[in-house]
């Protein structure tokens, strides 16, 4: 039995005392212990590699910030190197391939379902660790990128403002797009099924660049690919799906019959109310820099918000949150929602 079970009671559906609350990063650079052994390692990816260390941070923000639910520290490029695309992390800059698919030759080329996840043995014996190392405290989140997120940075090579290159690959070739994406899809419900085994309480998909396309684009090639994954692993641990920008495909997404639906500040909770009715359970959506206010203005900021979802709701950011937050704002934020009553 897990201590603190709150955050997977409302993913039930359950009424509960207050909303739970976890923040997307929170295990990261807001956090001095974090930087600590980051500083002591070469890399990210090095880090990302080392089980012991990732139990380590992971339930850093677990005993600072007190927040309801722990999430596995690694990154959603994982899986592209699992599937033979490595990936740097570059100081200052961010995810850089030196390799990128050009044509379907190189997405034939690539290895995918258990052959792919098997290669992530480190991230299943990191999860092992930290159901240990958290002895049931509160419950573990595994996570993956959506396979659009996944095609973005596989073809572009980078982040990007538009990750055009990205959407040119979708427009002008499409039977090669859709072949990755099914081999993305294939290799992520073959890692988060293994994910599950090794002790995962629940999985949570981030779309992060779902945003950058439209309302038919997104149906063509997002959504049949999370229905996939939603229904694979639905039966096993809730799902949580994460499409940020995605407000424009939100009947189709509720569709999927996910758990949860993450969204971003600039979906608005009564517009999302609007299309999936009071009992969805939605997941959001504070603008991260509101913790850089002052601690009044946090507060008011995170009741407002958990009053205008009505119930039915994980509080988190709508996104990451930025490494310079001060630690103190972040905590008056987990503090407000733990002394809150519906
Ligand atoms: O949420 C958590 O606390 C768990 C850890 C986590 C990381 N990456 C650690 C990380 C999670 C859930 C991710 C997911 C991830 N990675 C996403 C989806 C979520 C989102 O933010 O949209 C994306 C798009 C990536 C790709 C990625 N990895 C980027 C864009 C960056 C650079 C970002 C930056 O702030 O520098 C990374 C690196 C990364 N992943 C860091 C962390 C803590 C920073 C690395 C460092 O320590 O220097």
């Amino acid at each position: 039995m897990i201590e603190n079970d709150i955050f997977l009671r409302v993913l039930r559906g359950e009424a509960t005392e207050r909303p739970p609350v976890w923040l997307m990063r929170q295990a990261g650079r807001i956090l001095p212990q974090y930087r600590a052994v980051r500083e002591s390692l070469s890399g990210f990816v090095e880090l990302v590699k080392s089980p012991e260390l990732v139990s380590e941070v992971t339930i850093q923000p677990v005993d600072e910030l007190g927040v309801d639910a722990a999430i596995l520290f690694s990154d959603i490029l994982v899986i592209p190197e699992a599937m033979g695309l490595p990936y740097e992390l570059i100081e200052q800059k961010g995810p850089y391939f030196p390799r990128t698919l050009k044509n379907i030759e190189d997405v034939i080329a690539l290895d995918s379902g258990k052959i792919a996840a098997d290669r992530l043995s480190y991230v299943y014996e990191a999860i092992k660790i930290t159901k240990k190392n958290l002895a049931n405290r509160v419950p573990l989140i595994g996570f993956a990128g959506a396979p659009f997120t996944l095609l973005c940075y596989m073809v572009e090579g980078k982040g990007s403002k538009t990750f055009s290159q990205a959407k040119k690959f979708l427009y002008t070739q499409p039977e090669a797009a859709h072949l990755l994406l099914d081999k993305i899809t294939e290799a992520t419900i073959a890692y988060l099924h293994n994910k599950i085994e090794a002790g995962v309480d629940a999985v949570q998909i981030f779309d992060s660049w779902a945003g950058s396309l439209d309302h038919e684009t997104y149906n063509t090639f997002c959504i049949p690919y999370l229905q996939r994954i939603s229904d694979a692993l639905m039966p096993k641990v809730p799902v949580i799906l994460f499409c940020k920008g995605a407000w424009f495909s939100l009947k189709e997404l509720h569709g999927i019959g996910s758990s949860a639906l993450g969204i971003d500040w600039n979906t608005e909770p009564h517009f999302v109310r609007s299309i999936t009715g009071p009992s969805k359970v939605l997941q959001g959506n504070l603008d991260p820099c509101v913790l850089y206010a002052d601690h009044s203005f946090i507060r008011k900021t995170t009741i407002e918000m958990i009053q205008s979802f009505g119930g039915h709701h994980i509080v988190n950011l709508g996104h990451g949150v930025y490494p310079d937050t001060p630690l103190d704002g972040v905590k008056a934020f987990v503090e407000t929602i733990k002394t809150y009553r519906y």
